[in-house]
């Protein structure tokens, strides 16, 4: 009898898993990033634009002079660099990840300087003026980041083992950063804290967790008529989360779309990042 309930939990984790995956094989790296990475929502002249918002946090978080060591991975990354353009300054190796081949490709096409690649020059100025630096300096900043990103590779955070064995040195990262993908890929909120478990498996003890992700979402469009449900969360399930976890919460800072950053193409209602160190 118990076996046999334990028997239907298990299958219902893998069906809501499996329906996700299923979900994503729509996904348009085209549309998602016309969708949140182009005006309002990547408005650079407006602090109040979402992209400036998380650059700013992703540069503190970075310059606070605790993050540091050899490997980044960026734990599903999409078809988005902006979560590294801060930390590859930082480190010698940065390792980019997708569960879509779709999404590596379009992340290959940059680093490659391929024709149709998008064009991520007013994110590199902007970082670059976070830094102090000239918004000159963006293509020694480009040039960086094509030198130390040596890895894009498959993940899947409902594996206990998200990465090819062996694809990091043990203990595992230095740090991680990842932006809404747990929330976006899980089918509800025990799904979404057993994934950070796995990825958690990924970064050695000690090592920082850069954490961002939507509050209060349940879907997203990610093309045309692609609609992918997300976990609603709100800050304090995200700290528990973290506590199972067995991480030290360094930081949370939250985000509320201004009106107009809500376009129709999703109903977020605001952002979180944390910075949290796994004991
Ligand atoms: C909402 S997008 C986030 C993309 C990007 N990090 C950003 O900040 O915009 C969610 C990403 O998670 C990826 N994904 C889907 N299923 C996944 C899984 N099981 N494991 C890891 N990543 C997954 C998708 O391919 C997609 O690129």
């Amino acid at each position: 009898m118990d076996g046999g309930r334990a028997k239907g939990k298990d299958q219902g984790v893998v069906d809501g898993v499996a329906a996700m995956a299923h979900c994503y094989q729509e996904f348009n790296p085209k549309a998602y990033l016309q969708y949140n990475y182009t005006p309002p929502r990547a408005d650079f002249s407006r602090a109040d634009s979402i992209v400036p918002w998380k650059l700013g946090c992703l540069h503190r978080a970075f310059t606070e002079g605790d993050v540091g060591g050899e490997t980044l991975v960026d734990v599903g990354s999409g078809p988005t660099l902006y979560q590294v353009l801060s930390g590859c300054e930082l480190f010698g190796r940065v390792v980019l990840t997708d569960f879509l081949d779709v999404n590596r490709r379009e992340l290959r096409r940059w680093l490659r300087e391929e024709e149709g690649s998008f064009d991520w020059t007013p994110y590199l100025k902007h970082v670059c003026k976070l830094e102090g630096r000239s918004p000159s300096a963006w293509q020694e900043k480009a040039t960086r980041l094509r030198s130390v990103v040596t890895e894009i590779l498959p993940i899947d955070v409902h594996q206990p083992l998200p990465l090819p064995l062996g694809a990091l040195p043990t203990p595992g990262a230095d740090c991680l950063v990842s932006s809404f993908c747990l929330e976006s890929v899980s089918p509800d909120l025990a799904s979404f804290t057993r994934a950070l478990g796995h990825m958690s498996g990924l970064l050695k003890p000690g090592g920082h967790l850069l954490l961002i992700g939507a509050l209060g979402e349940s879907y997203y469009m990610a093309g045309p008529g692609v609609r992918i449900p997300v976990v609603p969360l709100d800050e304090a399930q995200v700290c528990t989360s973290l506590r199972e976890n067995g991480y030290a919460l360094i930081h949370l800072s939250t985000y509320t779309l201004p009106p107009d950053m809500r376009v129709g193409v999703d109903d977020v209602s605001g952002i979180f990042f944390v910075k949290a160190k796994k004991m």
